[in-house]
């Protein structure tokens, strides 16, 4: 028997290359930082080896460390000095992200995109304004308009600060329509917005709950974020959100979600974007630990995975390692 078609002929090295699909990019990649208020030094996050929270006056330090790898843009979290009921410290003008981007913008050229949440913010660590008794009802938690108001004031202390890009996580309905309205009232018509259009209740967000304080005091989140069970529902989301007038839309978290990726690709023009969070992260850090994987080739061969599955960038710890690697 004598195959005429062999594609193993393409597979050698120089050929291999040249009819390759698809390719990373530092360019693609977002690296999210941890700005910390409650500390003057940095700090290393245990359950995500390599990774810091830093205080304000390390931000540009931080961020530089970032640049120098070749990835651009970096997703800023905060943890405030204090928290609240309503998490005020969220919209402060001299909040933690507020400082760390005012000073982030004026010294380097980063893009920087902030989080916009109130799980760090609020001293119950739920995405928003309470249901009175929530804590003793199982089926209340968040009050979704009073919390809009909220997420408002927030994305424009952001946009003020010089955010470029603002990214609502909170998976409130009517959050993007919310924060555009209030964008373009206050005069920031051309911050985009970057939407956790589809954002599942999901446990492989543990090791950032570490990372960023932000765990729910009591109970949990599935009364505002996806069902893991629901594809569907994604295209719904992600079609409010584009009717609010989302720029780019995020599916997270990444690998355990790549048909949900595919789903938008091929439903939606609009840039994907995909966050490949913490525990992904964790599990391939854990395993190599124990000498079972090989760090750097698992980590790029998920993004890899994360971009043929359709994303055109991606959220990532491993944004600066890879840099380097592809570099
Ligand atoms: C909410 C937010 C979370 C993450 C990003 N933004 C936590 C959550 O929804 O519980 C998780 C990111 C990760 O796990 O890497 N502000």
């Amino acid at each position: 028997m004598n195959p005429i078609e062999r594609p193993r002929r393409l597979r050698r090295d120089g050929l291999r290359q040249l009819v390759s699909e698809n390719e990373l990019a530092a360019s693609d990649l977002i690296a999210p930082v941890f700005v910390d208020a409650t500390t003057d030094e940095r700090v290393e996050i245990e359950t995500m080896p390599g990774h810091e929270r830093v205080p304000i006056e390390e931000s540009v330090a931080r961020v530089e460390e970032v640049l120098e790898t070749g990835v651009e843009a970096v997703m800023l979290f905060g943890i405030p000095e204090s928290k609240d009921e309503h998490g005020s410290r969220a919209w402060a003008e001299d909040g933690v992200v507020q400082e760390a981007t005012r000073r982030i913008t004026s010294e380097t050229d980063a893009t920087v995109i902030t989080d916009v949440c109130l799980c760090e913010y609020t001293e119950h660590g739920h995405c928003g304004v309470l249901e009175d008794d929530a804590a003793d009802d199982p089926r209340l938690t968040v009050k979704n308009d009073e919390t809009l108001d909220l997420l408002r004031k927030i994305s424009v202390s952001h946009a003020e600060a010089g955010a470029e890009m603002v990214a609502p996580s909170g998976m409130m309905d009517g959050m993007v329509g919310a924060i555009r309205e209030a964008l373009d009232d206050a005069g920031y018509a051309d911050v985009p917005i970057m939407s956790y259009a589809a954002k599942y209740e999901s446990a492989f967000y543990g090791p950032f709950r570490d990372a960023a304080d932000g765990a729910p005091s009591f109970g949990n989140r599935r009364h505002y974020q996806m069902d893991p069970a629901n594809s569907r529902e994604a295209l719904r989301e992600v079609e409010l959100d584009v009717e609010q007038g989302a720029d780019v839309l995020m599916v997270k978290p990444a690998l355990p979600y790549l048909d949900i990726v595919r789903d938008i690709r091929e439903e939606f023009d609009h840039p994907v974007a995909a966050y490949n969070v913490s525990g992904e992260y964790a599990m391939l850090h854990a395993a190599s630990e124990k000498g079972w994987l090989d760090l750097q080739e698992t980590a790029l061969e998920s993004l890899l995975s994360i971009k043929r599955a359709g994303a055109d960038l991606i959220l990532t710890y491993f944004a600066e390692d890879i840099a380097d690697e592809l570099a």
